[in-house]
């Protein structure tokens, strides 16, 4: 049986995973709106990636016999000033993200849950790899500055990722 406590944090969790689908799919359509397809498409697949991040936590609840308590989503930005403003947004917000889990885990050592310390195991080894990626996306849209043929090169590069991992 799973403590309310840790039930608590884990239904927020989930509402935490949902709302970054949400700002990535609204990522998503600013990249359309300004004809970067190949971005576009990489914010749907991070936005798969997040709706199965906070289904993983869905089953996990149930398994333990824990209560589903859905959230209200808040309203994500849609507006961005040029592509880095958007790579800046998303990795701040993984790193936002970053620091929850490690409160989650540390509330699951205070409780003594093992299974949830191996769920969440698994959470911090993908957030390392989440702002690695975010993170190369910033450096890289630096470096295109403000030369178009190099940021529609990047675009192409993205359009192809064919998995949300
Ligand atoms: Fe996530
Ligand atoms: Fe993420």
């Amino acid at each position: 049986m799973l403590n309310k406590e840790l039930e608590k944090a884990l239904n927020d969790q989930i509402k935490n995973e949902l709302y970054a689908a949400y700002l990535y799919l609204s990522m998503s359509a600013y990249f359309t709106a300004e004809n970067l397809e190949g971005f576009a498409h990489w914010m749907r697949m991070q936005r798969e990636e997040e709706i199965a991040h906070a289904m993983k936590i869905f089953d996990f609840v149930q398994d333990r016999d824990g209560r589903i308590d859905l959230q209200a989503l808040d309203k994500p930005q849609s507006d961005f000033e040029s592509p880095l403003a958007v790579m800046e947004a998303a990795l701040g917000h993984e790193q936002k993200v970053t620091q929850r889990i490690n409160e989650l885990y540390e509330l699951a050592v205070k409780h003594k849950d093992y299974p949830t310390q191996t769920l969440l195991q698994w959470f911090v080894t993908e957030q390392v790899e989440e702002e690695a990626t975010a993170k190369q996306l910033v450096d890289q849209l630096k470096l295109v500055g403000d030369n178009s043929a190099a940021l529609l090169m990047l675009d192409r590069e993205l359009g192809v990722r064919t998995t949300a991992e």
